[in-house]
């Protein structure tokens, strides 16, 4: 069977962006939407009761264009909204993110892990189970206003940010370091370079979330079928400003990430 049907991904702003990268190289077939929220980010630093309200609008607004399966591709929204929108959706697949917390416990070697996120995907009761599985080791370090430096491709401003947290822990042994916001996947060649001969894991949840998002699809049957599928970008924001943003870093992710 064939489901020709689009994806919808969302995202309060570009972050979500390395994320499609990683679903249209698992699922090359597939028609994408991706709906940046812009105008409503960031969503890191709001209540979780504005941003479930967000989630279950753009969800909505995916829906309306045919989208057969949702990925909320932003830890944040996951932690506010995803257990509320599969209890009222229950038809409907949904993927959602975790900081990858796991796959760093599994590869550390005694010394600390480093997971980078918002201040609500740190603060909600998903990551602190996460944390009571997964936690030996990890020091939860919540990073307020850096995705406004990635939305705004300000690099510059982005690596002092990082080199300033990651100076903070100069006294211990960092194992891995958990890129727990997909906007900050974009800065993992920073990342690479800043910890270079240094054998740090730098560990994110993109190739994961693609690889779920087929199982899911494909145990509903609902594979797109089609050799070639393709992606369109919307945004909530201002689309002249917003959209050719959002081109160049799907792109970057496309090409470095
Ligand atoms: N990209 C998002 C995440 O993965 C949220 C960033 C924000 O809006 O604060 O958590």
């Amino acid at each position: 069977m064939s489901d020709r049907r689009p994806v919808g991904v969302f995202d309060s702003g570009v972050g979500g962006l390395s994320v499609l990268a990683a679903l249209e190289k698992e699922l090359p077939g597939e028609r994408f939407i991706y709906y940046g929220d812009t105008a409503y980010a960031p969503y890191g630093t709001k209540t979780d009761t504005e941003v479930l309200g967000r989630a279950e609008a753009v969800t909505e607004l995916l829906l309306a264009q045919g989208a057969k399966a949702v990925v909320i591709a932003c830890n944040t929204a996951t932690a506010a909204a995803a257990h509320v929108l599969r209890a009222e959706r229950p038809e409907l697949p949904i993927v959602a993110m975790e900081p990858a917390l796991k796959p760093a416990a599994q590869s550390r070697h005694g010394g600390s892990i480093l997971v980078l996120a918002t201040p609500m995907t740190l603060r909600l009761n998903k990551f602190q189970r996460l944390m009571a599985d997964w936690g030996e080791g990890a020091v939860p370090v919540p990073c307020p206003g850096l995705m406004e430096l990635v939305e705004r491709m300000d690099w510059e401003a982005a690596g002092v940010y990082v080199t300033e947290t990651l100076e903070r822990f100069r006294e211990r042994k960092i194992d891995a370091v958990v890129l727990g916001c997909t906007h900050y996947v974009f800065l993992r060649p920073l990342l690479r370079e800043l910890t270079e001969g240094k054998d740090i894991l730098i560990v994110d949840g993109n190739a994961g979330t693609a690889r779920q998002l087929r199982r899911v699809l494909e145990s509903k049957n609902a594979l797109s079928g089609a050799e070639k599928g393709g992606t369109v970008l919307q945004t909530s924001g201002e689309e002249a400003g917003a959209l050719p943003v959002m081109e160049r870093l799907l792109a970057f992710a496309r090409e470095k990430l």
